[in-house]
């Protein structure tokens, strides 16, 4: 049975980590539209110079614009086996276009998995976190650096810090979310396709936990 999982929770709360993780053990396509988006704007692309003040102030970017990327992916042959989304839905609009491209290929999604943190935590994990240029591998300076400094494991690609991770776009972009949150957890919850893991744990243990969720969701 294909899945199609999605990540919800808070800037800093590990969907990111988790989705890359989930995509490699099940062989799913990783959707994230803020990868997404960075790519566009690093590509110069209309997109992406559209986008770029938006991520540059921690605003998220209209819902038009995002609902035709994602839509545009989740066509895409190599996300016919199944997909994680990372970053998407990020409000109820977006859900329910959402569910209306899942309806037009006739496959639902398998279900939400909402990462819970405390804005502490998330906080100082964003404070930490770097990322390789050039193949996206993520770190954290104090729970998961790179064997050696600013150099990516998996490439060999200068490792960085993102642009929109200085404290004060941070802080904005966590406003950003609680407006939205509470919005999206109720849609899901409503749907019943909603299931909290405590995203404060070790990456392994919120690994674990999502593992045995998503194994519930292919035997169902
Ligand atoms: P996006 O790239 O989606 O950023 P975000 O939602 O703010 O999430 P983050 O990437 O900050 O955090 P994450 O939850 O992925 O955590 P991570 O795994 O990295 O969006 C960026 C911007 O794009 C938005 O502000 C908006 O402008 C735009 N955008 C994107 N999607 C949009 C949409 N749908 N609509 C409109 N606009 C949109 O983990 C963080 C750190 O913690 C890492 O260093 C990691 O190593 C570490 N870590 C992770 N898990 C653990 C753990 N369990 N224990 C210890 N450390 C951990």
């Amino acid at each position: 049975m294909s899945l199609r999982v999605i990540l919800l929770g808070a800037p800093g709360s590990g969907k990111g980590t988790q989705a890359k993780r989930l995509a490699a053990s099940r062989a799913l396509c990783h959707l994230s539209t803020g990868d997404m988006l960075r790519g566009a704007v690093r590509a110069r692309t209309p997109i992406g110079i559209e986008a770029e003040r938006f991520l540059d102030a921690g605003r998220l970017v209209p819902d038009d614009m995002i609902v035709g990327m994602v839509r545009d992916r989740i066509r895409a042959a190599d996300c016919a086996a199944g997909f994680v989304l990372d970053g998407f839905p990020r409000t109820v609009p977006q859900a329910e276009a959402l569910d209306a491209m899942l309806g037009e290929v006739g496959t639902p999604a398998s279900g939400a998995i909402h990462l819970k943190v405390d804005p502490e935590v998330v906080v100082s994990r964003i404070a930490g976190r770097r990322g390789c240029r050039a193949c996206g591998t993520p770190y954290h300076v104090d729970y998961a650096p790179p064997t050696v400094e600013g150099v990516c494991d998996a490439c060999g690609g200068a490792v960085v810090q993102r642009a929109d991770d200085e404290a004060d776009t941070v802080r904005r972009r966590l406003g950003v979310y609680d407006e939205q949150a509470r919005g999206l957890i109720d849609y899901y919850t409503e749907k019943e396709t909603l299931e909290s893991v405590d995203g404060s744990q070790p990456l392994e243990a919120v690994a674990a936990a999502i593992e045995a969720i998503v194994d519930r969701w292919s035997e169902g």
